[in-house]
């Protein structure tokens, strides 16, 4: 054909969703399970509906909450190693967001001429479609192949990549209690090629006072945040929790290596949530727990890698030694068929 070649406009984005309307019912559930065990506990996951996703925002920027500006800041400084390791050609970020440190990886990978492809994963679909829309924008050429879900749930939809980074970062993994996370690196670790690399990113012990404070700020965030699962309950589950008589409570335990979140009841209360068929009572400063929120140590990583079939192939940090972002490959599998 002669003349101008009049692109036809290629639609380089595609979004799936996952999310079959059984959303409310899990919910339902795990409040149920949650707050008629002892001690009660209720899962974070529930924090982050619209008002709770802005606190979280907003915790970001205080003075108190080091990782997401220290996670940014070795992005930043060591996206170009982290995407030459696999000559990345695809990022797969799980709990993707508004993807605001990952266009380091991104602009990093267009820099070296492999950038293909950027697969995000949220939970929330007006999230990935805005940020699909934004960067296939930005960087012509590229697909972006987004998926409605949840990142534990519905790992098995990743479309099949070669030579990909699999982003795992905020430090989201200290969520999971050991067990379950042994299980998603795991099933992480099936997903790998030999030429896929897995990052992420976890916060590091420190001293309990700088931890403490990053769970407990002078303003308040945080504990509005943590209350904010009591507010998602009320609506969906059309509870009565008097949210204002629950103090916020954030405790690092050196034993588990945790900062845990609970909620303390102030005085004895009675609580009915009518959609999980549930009426428990609180005693006085009855506390339930919220979140914890793992703090590793380069070591820990290693050995819990190395157990799910990784090897830990890079360990970057900050000169405080505050928070960590692992880089890890599929440990050499033996060859099948040997004697
Ligand atoms: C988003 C799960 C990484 O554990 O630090 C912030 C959530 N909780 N302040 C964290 C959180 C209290 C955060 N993650």
């Amino acid at each position: 054909m002669r003349g101008v070649n009049v692109l036809a406009p290629v639609r380089n984005v595609q979004v799936d969703s996952y999310l079959d309307g059984s959303a409310l019912a899990s919910m339902a559930d795990d409040v149920r399970a949650g707050l008629t065990r002892e001690p009660k506990e209720l899962p974070p996951k529930y924090f982050y509906d619209e008002r709770g996703s802005n606190l979280f925002e907003q915790i970001t920027a205080l003075p108190e909450y080091y990782p997401t500006r220290i996670e940014r800041a070795l992005l930043n400084r060591y996206a170009q190693e982290i995407v030459t390791a696999n000559a990345a050609e695809e990022l797969v970020e799980l709990g993707s967001g508004s993807a605001s440190k990952t266009r380091a990886l991104l602009y990093a990978m267009a820099a070296q001429g492999t950038l293909r492809r950027y697969v995000p994963v949220d939970v929330s679909e007006s999230v990935v479609e805005r940020c699909a829309d934004e960067l296939v924008e930005m960087y012509p050429g590229l697909r972006v192949h987004g998926l409605v879900g949840d990142f534990e749930a519905h790992l098995q939809h990743l479309p099949r990549g070669e030579r990909r980074v699999v982003a795992f970062l905020g430090g989201t993994i200290g969520n999971l209690y050991p067990p379950e996370r042994a299980r998603f690196l795991r099933s992480l670790a099936e997903l790998l090629g030999p030429h896929d690399r897995l990052l992420i990113g976890t916060d590091l012990v420190k001293d309990r006072e700088l931890l403490e404070a990053a769970y407990d700020d002078s303003e308040g965030v945080t504990a509005e945040f943590n209350r904010n699962v009591l507010h998602a309950i009320n609506r969906e589950l059309d509870g009565n929790f008097d949210v204002a008589t629950f103090d916020h409570v954030a405790v690092f335990d050196p034993e588990a290596s945790w900062i845990e979140m609970r909620l303390r009841a102030r005085g004895e209360q009675r609580v009915r949530v009518p959609g999980a068929g549930v009426e428990v009572t609180f005693g006085d400063g009855e506390e339930m727990r919220t979140e914890i929120s793992t703090k590793f140590t380069r070591e820990r990583l290693e050995r819990e890698l190395a157990a799910a079939g990784l090897g830990l192939e890079r360990f970057m940090t900050d000169a405080g030694g505050l928070f960590g972002l692992t880089l890890a490959a599929p440990a050499e599998r033996a060859s099948s068929g040997a004697a």
